[in-house]
Formats: C-alpha cells, structure tokens, sequence
C-alpha cells in the first residue's frame, strides 16, 4: 500500500535542494517526480504535521485524485464526503482553533457548482468561507499531467510555511525566507562558523541561520536605521537576540577586522525595489571587494542578485579573490510576473 499523495511547492530553482531536505527529514518519503516547474509529488505515510518541519519549501498540498468528469460531481455524497476527509485530516493535525476560515481556489470558482460546494464545506467543517487569503486553502484542478478526472488539493498549513512566524516586520524586497533557508544550508552550516550578512534588510538571512542552529558569531550590516529597526523586531520575535548583532554601517566599508568572517551572505540589492543600475554598477564591486577582505582564506560567500550580468562581469574582475563554484538559477514570483535571479556560491581562489 502506498502512502496519501502531496505536492510539495517551492520556488522554481529550488526543486533538488527541497528534495534533499524533504529525504533527510522525512523517513520513507517517496519522491514520485516533479508534475510542473517548482513541484515535487511525493508520497509520505508518516504524519501530516511532519511535512510542517520543511524550511526549503512554500507549502504542501494534500491531494485526492476523483474520477469524475465535471467538478459537479463532487457535490455527489461519496465524493463530498472524501473532500471533507481530505480536509478534516489537515485540520486535525493542528491544534484546535488553527482553522477558521477557508477559501476554495478554482477556475470559475464563483459559478453554481463551486458557491454550492463553499457553502456545503462552510456547513460540514464548520469554517468561514472566504475570498481572502483564509487559513484552510482548498484547490480544485484538472491533473497538471493531462490525465482525466479531476483533483482536490489541501494545503497542509494555515499560512505557507515559507510565511514564517517571526516576521512581524516585512519590508518591500525582503527574501522568501525558504530561498534564505537554501542559501545559508549552501554553506556548510557549522557551530564554530562566524557568520556575516551584509546588507542584511529586515534579517531573513540571520534568522535562517540561526533556525539552523548555534553559531559562533553572527552579524547583520546594513545601511539603513529604519531597515534595521525592522530586522531588530523580527529577530526579537525569532528568539534570537541574544545571538544576533545588528550593526549600522556601509556595507563598503565594514568596521570589521581582516579575514574576520568564515561565511558571508548577501541578498544584494537587484536594482528593481532596492538601487538602481548605475548604483549597482558602482555598489557590487566595492561590496565584493570588501567582502573578500573580511572573509577568512576558506570562507564561503554566498550570494543573491537578479542583476546576473553585473554581478558575473564584477566576479571577473575580482578573480583573484572569489571564483565561483555553483550557480542555482530561480523564477521568483513579483507582481504579475517572475523575476529570475540567480544564488551564487563563491569560495576563495587556490594561492
Ligand atoms: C534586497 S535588500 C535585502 C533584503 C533582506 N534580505 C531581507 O530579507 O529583508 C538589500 C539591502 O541592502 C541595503 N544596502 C544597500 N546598499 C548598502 C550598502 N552600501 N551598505 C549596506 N547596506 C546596503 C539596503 O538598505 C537593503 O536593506
């Protein structure tokens, strides 16, 4: 017998790390394949609330396959009853209370049959139907693989999991914390490691690290006061204060000593929220440059940039201080479309 059938939905980019985590955390996950970009169908027999643990992924979906021709059907007393057991089996995985609110997503989700399905399912689990985001999200969609028939997805938590508790403070331009998770794991995570994040925004990046695990030193930089009393509020809420420093400086001239730091990462401003393409053109060279002169001969300097270009011919010309050593190239999505950068893992040159 095989276990229920989930989609696990990540940023487009990072399928293999997330199916790496999803083998080391989960025992006897099956990673049945990837349906479209940035999914990954697995069938996992171990408790629902395990899959919440996962820090490289959004979200997870439950997903019930019915052989019936037209969403109408589903309205029909056996199948009806399988979608509210596909329900009731995320919301009693969480503690009571997590749930009060649902929203159904379809194609043509405001039609006869779907406003007839809400307010059945309203009815039976005893949760608000809503158009907003809600806290249960329904989905019901053709199989993405062509197949006949028709499938009911539940997500598997009331927010997605890259939608972390700690950020009581978002600020436009912040990373998706499961692409910081991806990018601090990159490095080789280590007690002993000092860890520096330059330009570090509202703190995703240290308080990915630290959710890690402990570290000898961590340090966030940026330039910006008001960006900063947004990361200090977020690592308050992370439990992490005790360990993180935040310090008000140029991320061009860092007040540290020389091969201070063993890890650096940045989420480097992309020139589309944060800077502008002539200030990138002038901000990447001097923060490489910089970087490279606080980083230990073995550091790791782990990177971030939609301005792929610029961040590349910059390496060049620093040559003899970082080369690169593995690129993962994303599609994000921004406002209606995508933006595609690009995490770069840089080490030091042989000497
Ligand atoms: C893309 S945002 C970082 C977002 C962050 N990863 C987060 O999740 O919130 C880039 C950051 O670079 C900072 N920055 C730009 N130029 C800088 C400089 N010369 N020195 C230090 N920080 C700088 C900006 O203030 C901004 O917070």
């Amino acid at each position: 017998m095989t276990g229920p059938d989930y989609e696990v939905e990540v940023i487009a980019g990072l399928e293999e790390p997330a199916e790496r985590e999803l083998r080391a955390r989960l025992r006897g996950v099956e990673v049945v394949g990837r349906p479209r970009e940035g999914r990954i169908a697995i069938r996992f027999r171990g408790a629902i609330r395990r899959l919440n643990d996962l820090r490289s992924v959004v979200a997870v979906y439950t997903v019930r396959r019915f052989a019936v021709p037209r969403p109408r059907a589903l309205l029909g007393h056996e199948n009806f009853q399988s979608v509210v057991a596909l329900a009731r089996s995320v919301i009693d995985a969480w503690p009571r209370g997590a749930f009060r609110s649902f929203r159904l997503s379809a194609a043509g989700a405001d039609s006869p049959t779907f406003t007839r399905l809400k307010a059945l399912l309203a009815d039976s689990l005893h949760l608000a139907s809503t158009e907003g985001p809600g806290d249960l999200l329904l989905i019901v969609r053709r199989p993405p693989d062509g197949s006949p028939g028709w499938e009911v997805l539940a997500r598997t938590s009331p927010r997605p999991l890259a939608a972390r508790p700690w950020r009581v403070c978002d600020m436009p331009g912040a990373l998706n914390a499961s692409v910081a998770h991806v990018m601090v794991e990159l490095a080789n995570p280590s007690p002993d490691e000092r860890f520096l994040n330059v330009a570090c925004g509202s703190g995703t990046l240290l308080i990915e690290r630290l959710a890690i695990g402990p570290v000898r030193v961590a340090v966030g930089v940026d330039r910006s006061e008001e960006v900063l009393r947004c990361a200090r509020e977020n690592v308050e809420a992370s439990g992490h204060s005790a360990e993180i420093a935040l310090v008000h400086a140029d991320a061009t001239r860092l007040p540290f000593t020389s091969a201070s730091f063993d890890t650096i990462v940045a989420d480097l401003p992309f020139g589309i929220l944060v800077g502008g393409r002539a200030e990138n053109e002038r901000l990447y060279p001097a923060i490489l440059a910089e970087a490279a002169r606080v980083a230990t001969s073995d550091a790791s300097f782990v990177a971030i940039t939609a301005s792929r270009r610029l961040f590349e011919s910059t390496l060049e010309g620093l040559a003899d201080r970082w080369r690169c050593a593995r690129v993962l190239s994303l599609k994000i999505p921004y406002r209606s479309g995508y933006v595609r950068p690009a995490i770069y893992l840089l080490r030091r040159p042989e000497r």
